[in-house]
């Protein structure tokens, strides 16, 4: 049986939505408190059992190679000045993780961006992350996948039920069946009117996929602006073998949108340990300043 050892995180969109923060720099190193967004998605995945990092990067996403890196000039002052505590900080990545680093030449979508990690992931099982979608969860949202996949043996997509009004931002699935937290799915859409969505139960950035998407992201036609749509694919694959819709425990803030990103801050600012009881402190005070 075949572990899934490898994850594909796409970090090669343009990130248009957070201009111009994103100009220079990913979306993806953007921090909530103290850790950009890749991290947590890199721990997310360690968590899982994943020793496999591949990152599909295009431009202006150097920082994220050079962020799993070691930072020797930085880690040895540190070490000089005996601080261990921050140098414990600057280990980003456990010893018995690889990361490898591919270029997607053209933001050809998020289906073209997975078909570049074929060559490296060759038949075996895989996960997707995309770390603009910030998981809160124990187990990890990953884990909670990897534990349906090992049961099951089919692909799986992370799914949460979102607001009717709100279908047209992401691939809804239609299930057999909508009880339980796994559910065999019968169809998927792309972005779907809420009058047309079969369902609200919606896609986010987690996926554990059978190599067998390749063959159908290889087939699919682009779609609008030339994109490949892994949802296209997706929805190929269905006509083959099964794939699950799971519903996993645990939050979901959308980090590729600014409300989404502020939201998260909050919520992970209030639990961090060394500023969370200031920084209540702080919002309680905002509160009652506003409450008049
Ligand atoms: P998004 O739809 O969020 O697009 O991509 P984006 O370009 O990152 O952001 P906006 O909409 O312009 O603000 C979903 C995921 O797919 C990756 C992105 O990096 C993100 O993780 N992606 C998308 C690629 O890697 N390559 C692509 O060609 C498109």
């Amino acid at each position: 049986m075949k572990k899934i050892r490898k994850a594909v995180f796409p970090v090669a969109g343009l990130g248009s939505r957070f201009l111009p923060a994103t100009k220079a720099n990913p979306k993806e190193m953007l921090p909530v408190v103290d850790k950009p967004l890749i991290q947590y998605a890199v721990e997310e995945a360690v968590a899982a059992g994943v020793t496999d990092m591949i990152f599909i990067t295009g431009r202006t996403k150097r920082s994220i190679a050079d962020h799993f890196d070691k930072a020797y000039e930085l880690e040895h002052e540190l070490d000089m000045k005996n601080k261990h505590d921050l140098l414990k900080l600057c280990e980003t990545v456990p010893k018995h993780v690889n990361c490898i680093y591919l270029r997607q030449a053209e933001p050809l979508g998020l289906g073209h961006a997975v078909l570049c990690a074929a060559p490296i992931v060759n038949d075996e099982p895989f996960a997707v992350l995309l770390a603009d979608d910030l998981i809160d969860a124990e187990p990890p949202a990953l884990k909670q996948m990897v534990d349906v996949y090992n049961y099951h043996r089919c692909s799986v997509l992370g799914t949460m039920n979102v607001p009717r009004e709100q279908t047209r931002q992401y691939g809804i699935v239609s299930t057999l069946t909508q009880e339980g937290r796994v559910q065999r799915m019968t169809g998927i859409v792309e972005k779907p009117a809420p009058e047309k969505a079969p369902t609200t139960q919606a896609v986010v950035g987690r996926y554990v996929l059978t190599p067998q998407i390749f063959e159908h992201l290889r087939n699919v036609q682009p779609g609008a602006g030339g994109e490949i749509q892994l949802t296209d694919a997706i929805a190929s694959l269905l006509k083959e073998e099964a794939v699950l819709a799971y519903q996993f425990e645990g939050t979901r803030y959308d980090c590729g949108s600014k409300l989404g990103y502020m939201q998260a801050q909050v919520a992970f600012g209030l639990k961090h340990p060394d500023v969370g009881a200031e920084f209540a402190a702080y919002l309680k005070q905002m509160n009652e300043k506003a409450a008049g």
